[in-house]
């Protein structure tokens, strides 16, 4: 018998796994409709935050990362990645999150 294992998180560093099947079909609707800019939402230490950045970077987006939370200087090594990759980082305070979460 012959065991075959698929490696999802050798598919790439940055954009492993469930990442790269979530995200795959948001960039070819955004290439289709001629967007130019990605933007989305996460927290300050996110996967999904590093992994867009890096893929949008990969394939030409401009992208935007709204953090959850407060800017804090020096940014931690996952937002210095992200803002490494060309993302635009924009913040989010909790309070402000907070009435809309109910
Ligand atoms: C579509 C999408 N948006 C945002 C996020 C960010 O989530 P988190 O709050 O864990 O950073 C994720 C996490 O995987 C996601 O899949």
């Amino acid at each position: 018998m012959r065991l075959l294992l698929k490696r999802d998180d050798l598919i790439d560093p940055t954009v492993p796994g469930n990442k790269w099947r979530k995200l795959e079909h948001n960039l070819l609707a955004a290439e289709e409709q001629g967007r130019t800019t990605l933007l989305t939402f996460g927290g300050a230490y996110s996967n999904h935050i590093r992994a867009v950045a890096g893929v949008g970077r990969a394939c030409g987006f401009r992208t935007v990362g709204v953090i959850r939370g407060d800017r804090t200087e020096p940014l931690n090594w996952s937002l210095s990645y992200a803002a490494s990759q060309g993302m635009q980082l924009t913040y989010l305070d909790r309070e402000s999150i907070a009435p809309a979460l109910g």
